[in-house]
């Protein structure tokens, strides 16, 4: 851009998933100081989350997203004729974090999604036009209440502790990819609630089991053995929202209603990660 003489009144068009989206908008944000920008996300994961709510970000060698930045783009267009070329797996990316919207804040949306799974995962109209459309106003109104992620933009990490550390000690290779991993951090962060008593067995079976019927291999005991767990204890502590030795979660109280800032120590969730891998 620089050697192309841009300027703050050009504009920066990204077209595609949201690596592209992302490293974009971080381009944007800091080539002299702002850049107009226009996203045009191209997965479902772009459509549904990655292009909503300004975050920004590139991975370094210490880890995923630790240098990035807030910032919003001026336009987003996402046209559901781009996802026919995406292979099934990058759809259920997409897919987890819809779900993972509605367990947050629309208990009938949830239904919604129970119903129509099948639909929405084929691509069928009208149902994945109000998937993705229920989704982004989701995200978009939590994201306006808190911009920065001082407090309640953070229950959009749902699942995301867990997740993190699935997919890191995969060194991010294709065994697990994000969606399924946030997939498996949904289902572990529903089972660590009903632990606690806030979710309700019969909560916890409806979200349970919504996720083996998208896959019935996506079990925390399928991909891990008990001597991985000091492992994913590790990543879970070096995720970026802790800023103390416990580990902070965010817990479900009921289909609709989930709560942040729940510390931890690092001792019991040690013991529900074995729990999980022993589980049968
Ligand atoms: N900024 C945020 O708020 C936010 C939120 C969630 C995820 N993310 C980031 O988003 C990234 C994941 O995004 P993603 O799932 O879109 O992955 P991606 O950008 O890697 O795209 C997935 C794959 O699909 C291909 N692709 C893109 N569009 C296609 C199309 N229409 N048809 C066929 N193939 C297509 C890509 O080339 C790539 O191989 C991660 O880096 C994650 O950290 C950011």
């Amino acid at each position: 851009m620089l050697k192309n003489n841009f300027n703050r009144s050009d504009c920066l068009i990204a077209v595609g998933g949201g690596i592209v989206g992302d490293v974009s908008a971080f381009a944007a944000s800091i080539f002299k100081r702002g850049l107009k920008l226009i996203n045009i996300p191209t997965t479902l994961l772009a459509q549904v989350d990655s292009s909503i709510g300004g975050k920004t970000g590139i991975n370094s060698k210490f880890g995923k997203n630790l240098i990035g930045s807030f910032y919003q783009p001026n336009l987003v267009i996402s046209d559901i004729d781009f996802l026919k070329y995406l292979p099934k797996r990058e759809i259920i990316c997409g897919y987890a974090e819809i779900f993972k919207h509605s367990i947050i804040a629309d208990r009938k949306f949830f239904d919604f999604l129970i119903r129509n799974k099948k639909k929405i995962i084929n691509l069928k109209k009208p149902f994945i036009n109000k998937a993705i459309y229920k989704s982004c106003l989701i995200k978009k109104n939590i994201v306006e209440k808190d911009e920065n992620e001082k407090n309640l933009r953070k229950k959009l990490n749902l699942g995301h502790t867990f997740a993190h550390s699935y997919e890191a000690s995969f060194k991010y290779s294709g065994k697990l990819n994000h969606g399924e991993a946030v997939l498996l951090g949904i289902n572990s962060a529903s089972e660590f609630s009903k632990q606690k008593n806030l979710l309700s067995q019969k909560e916890f079976g409806l979200i349970s089991k919504h996720i083996s019927e998208i896959d019935k291999s996506l079990k925390v005991r399928n991909y891990f053995k008990i001597k991985d767990a000091k492992k994913l204890l590790k990543y879970m502590k070096n995720d970026k929202k802790n800023n103390s030795d416990k580990i902070n979660l965010i817990l479900i109280n009921k289909i609709g209603k989930v709560s942040y800032d729940n510390f931890f120590h690092q001792k019991e969730i040690s013991k529900f990660i074995r729990s999980q891998i022993y589980s049968i």
